[in-house]
């Protein structure tokens, strides 16, 4: 039987992360000789290029070796995006995949989508059907576009499914749970064994803030990112705080001069999966404008103050473990000082996300 060939696009951060778990599903697929089997090969955009959120992601999570690298790297929106689009293409042509699956929703997953659509290669997209409704944002274009020219719409949560719905999106749509609570079983125990990094910093178990801010919206509005900043000090005031920084951040807060504000936080550089799992599960409250982190902090038991004004993982909120506080300094530190443990939510599946995806694929 002939294989069944499927072309990766990744690019950024959190992509390196869920689709390690699709790829890991893949390799024990082959390995058990079910057929037909699965010959994937992997799309580096080389949106992100830093060793600290590119590389150290393939060692860490056993990532299989990307085909090509398209060195994209950093810039405009459109010039970076067209780039990938036209090496996209170029693969695409040459592999003639069965598919081509997209994971999130960077500049990377809209490339990868809109390239395959165009030459009729059927787009499988994992994470669909998240909304934030807030159009500002790159994420949400970029959800949007891609949900729309894909054949098959993997959506984490109920809540995610009924957003395609209501864009009249039904066929193809299924509800699988979430990758990334697959990745939080399996490397929450590989981190508990391996990770050193709370000793490594001298972090005290469950008394520490663990803060990540990368956003758009938020480090590229000055007024916002001096709220936000304001906030994360006000917060250090009242607990130790580590503060892994993306580059993107670190570069607006030098251009701003807002070295002073973030007073009492420690600033460290960007942290390998397994030591950011770890500090998300010692950490007695976890501040962020990422998505994914909205739900790990959930997923390892700690309560998270999210520094957007909406949120995609709704869920999160209304069972009361994570608060919406904007970019108001005042506001972050109260949240964090009352941050407590929400209800148990019935959603993001059973761990095994990542096998549906292939199952689906298959069929
Ligand atoms: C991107 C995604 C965002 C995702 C995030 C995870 C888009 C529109 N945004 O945002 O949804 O949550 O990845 O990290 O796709 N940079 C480096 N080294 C790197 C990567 C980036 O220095 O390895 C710097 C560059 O100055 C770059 C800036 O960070 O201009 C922003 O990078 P970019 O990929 O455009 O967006 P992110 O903020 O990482």
């Amino acid at each position: 039987m002939a294989p069944v060939r499927i072309l990766t696009v990744v690019g950024a951060r959190p992509q390196f992360v869920k689709a390690a778990m699709v790829s890991r599903a893949i390799v024990r697929h082959n390995e058990a000789g079910v057929q037909p089997s699965i010959v994937e090969d992997i799309i580096h955009t080389g949106q992100h290029y830093d060793r600290v959120m590119s590389q150290i992601f393939f060692d860490e999570m056993g990532i299989p070796r990307p085909v090509v690298n398209l060195g994209v790297g950093s810039g405009l929106h459109g010039e970076t995006t067209g780039r990938m689009l036209a090496g996209i293409e170029v693969e695409i042509l040459a592999r003639k995949p069965d598919w081509t699956l997209v994971y999130g929703d960077t500049n990377s997953t809209l490339a990868g989508a809109l390239a395959a659509a165009k030459v009729h290669v059927p787009v499988a997209h994992v994470e669909a059907g998240l909304r934030s409704f807030n159009k500002r944002m790159p994420e949400e274009i970029n959800r949007l576009l891609t949900d729309h020219v894909s054949a098959l719409l993997f959506c984490p949560t109920k809540a995610a499914a009924a957003n395609l719905a209501r864009e009249g999106v039904a066929e193809g749509v299924h509800i699988i749970g979430d990758v990334m609570y697959d990745a939080a079983v399996v490397f929450g125990e590989i981190a508990r064994e391996r990770s050193a990094v709370i000793a490594d910093l001298g972090l005290p178990s469950k008394q520490y803030a663990l803060v990540t801010c990368h956003r758009a919206e938020n480090t590229d509005d000055s007024a916002r990112l001096a709220g936000i900043l304001d906030g994360i000090s006000g917060v250090a005031r009242e607990m130790p705080v580590v503060f892994p920084i993306h580059p993107r951040t670190r570069k607006r807060i030098a251009q701003l001069g807002f070295e002073e504000r973030a007073k009492g936080a420690r600033l460290i550089d960007p942290v390998p999966f397994v030591d950011m799992v770890r500090l998300e599960q010692e950490a007695r409250v976890i501040l962020t404008d990422s998505g994914g982190i909205q739900k790990e902090a959930y997923f390892h038991g700690v309560p998270c103050v999210t520094l957007r004004d909406e949120t995609e993982w709704v869920e999160t909120v209304e069972a009361g473990w994570n608060q919406l506080v904007g970019a108001d300094a005042d506001r972050i530190v109260n949240a964090a000082k009352k941050a407590v443990e929400g209800a148990p939510i019935a959603e993001y599946g059973d761990g095994r996300a990542s096998e549906k995806v292939l199952t689906h694929l298959l069929s």
